[in-house]
């Protein structure tokens, strides 16, 4: 399984801007969305602390959670509900959440020393926001590599109204599994110095030395289990939650119904695989119509792990082994994806360009820029309210870099979504989206690695 490179993902440069929609704007006051002082629907408390995981039988190791449970547990919610989170941080450092696609107020985004100073070790810090819209996200730890160390989990804003029809639905966090302590790329390491290994690198990126891949915290050779019944429609909410691993899903037997990209609904595309990386999320349905033990497979793209795995399972003879999926032929491409719901704002020409490289500092320190800065110490992207934003990428870089936006949806193509994969090798991607959350904002590569190594930017409204 192949990203397809710069000729697929990357001939979306330029669709944006001839797509449907009008400017509503006009006139119409954007206002910072305050932090919500309703009543809170649901209240929950996580305590992020370090306990063991088990993720095989004979395997056991020490992770950082939410909860004691890796994933964390599933936060689920109704659309347009008031979601209370109170944090106790019992780690021995500071920590912060951030909710992973959701267009939350400025303040309660979780970003250390941007929105939010960090939540010391023994405090707590309470997150209040209105859940919307309904999609398919996560949460995570936005301290350093911590999300590497295992503080994540879903969060499901159910729709009131589906637009998809099911009988059952499962969260699929697809991830890669690194025991112990996540390392920062080390100076001088050009793609395999200090703790990084180097494994699996690409011309000069560094992976960590990923123990496995996971799919719900479980190993291939513990793999769980979906029940389903013949005839079920099965919505399954797939979430990347790696911190350096694109990945290919597959699953056995069966098509999948892609109905959401990053949340956002899209007119119904069926494939037989697709590829995301770090923060993008795929709901896909599938028809149970071939009863059998099947493997669900997530390879990764650019590693050299088995693959993670889970099984699907009906009515099958006990002790059959899950059928593998074959080669997949029919990927899908971001150019398949045509989102059902519109964003405002965002027709015509921009009323601002960024035009930014994306690439690898050329010294020898492990850098990473976002046109030739380094974060911090770069300077703010500035817009203005209300306004049409255009970003366009490319990578001159030969690795790929899933670029996420915090408090936005952004148009690719004809997609709504919050994070896009950027091709290597002078790939070229253009988002535009509308400035309709004021505040400071990250923008900046899911790839764990890179953004702790300064590809970042703050996007601040003026
Ligand atoms: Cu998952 Cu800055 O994001
Ligand atoms: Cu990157």
């Amino acid at each position: 399984l192949q990203l397809t490179g710069a000729t697929t993902l990357g001939s979306l440069a330029g669709c944006a801007g001839q797509l449907p929609g009008t400017h509503d704007g006009e006139g119409r006051e954007v206002k910072p969305r305050s932090t919500v002082t309703a009543e809170p629907d649901t209240s929950v408390n996580l305590t992020a602390a370090s306990g063991t995981i088990r993720p095989a039988p004979d395997t056991s190791t020490a992770n950082w959670m939410y909860e004691g449970q890796f994933p964390g547990p599933e936060l689920r919610v109704q659309e347009g509900d008031v979601l209370s989170v109170e944090l106790t941080n019992d780690l021995q450092e500071e920590t912060t959440i951030h909710w992973h696609g959701v267009p939350v107020p400025n303040p309660v985004d979780g970003v250390p020393n941007v929105t939010q100073d960090p939540i010391a070790s023994g405090d707590t810090f309470t997150y209040t926001f209105r859940a919307e819209p309904a999609g398919t996200y996560f949460y995570h730890s936005h301290v350093g590599l911590q999300l590497d160390r295992g503080l994540l989990g879903p969060l499901i804003v159910e729709e009131r109204n589906p637009h998809v029809e099911y009988d059952r639905e499962y969260v699929v966090i697809v991830d890669d599994y690194l025991p112990g302590e996540p390392e920062h790329p080390s100076d001088g390491g050009m793609g395999g110095g200090g703790g990084m290994g180097g494994r699996g690198g690409m011309m000069g990126d560094v992976r960590p030395p990923y123990e496995g891949l996971l799919i719900n915290g479980r190993l291939p050779e513990n793999p769980q289990t979906f029940d389903v019944t013949e005839g079920e429609r099965i919505r399954f909410r797939f979430v990347n939650a790696a911190s350096a691993t694109v990945f290919g899903v597959r699953i056995a037997g069966h098509e999948m119904t892609v109905t959401h990209a990053d949340g956002r609904p899209v007119e119904p595309v069926d494939v037989d695989s697709f590829v995301f990386g770090a923060g993008e999320r795929y709901d896909a349905v599938v028809e149970a119509t071939n009863p059998g033990t099947w493997a669900v497979q997530a390879d990764a793209l650019d590693g050299n792990e088995p693959p993670a795995r889970a099984v699907v399972e009906y009515e099958s003879a006990a002790g059959e082994s899950p059928q593998p999926p074959s080669a997949a032929s029919n990927q899908l491409q971001y150019g398949d994806l045509r989102a059902i719901s519109s964003l405002d704002g965002v027709s015509g020409d921009p009323d601002r360009t960024f035009d930014l490289t994306l690439s690898r500092g050329s010294g020898q320190s492990y850098i990473w820029m976002i046109d030739g800065q380094v974060y911090p110490d770069a300077d703010p992207f500035q817009i203005r309210p209300e306004e049409h934003v255009r970003i366009r990428m490319t990578n001159q870089s030969p690795v790929v870099h899933p670029m996420h936006l915090h408090g936005h949806f952004f148009k690719v193509g004809n997609a709504i979504k919050d994070t896009v994969l950027v091709p290597g090798h002078m790939g070229q991607v253009t988002i535009d989206f509308h400035a309709d959350n004021p505040g400071r904002w990250l923008f900046h590569c899911h790839n764990l690695y890179h953004l702790d190594a300064g590809m970042a930017r703050i996007v601040k409204y003026v």
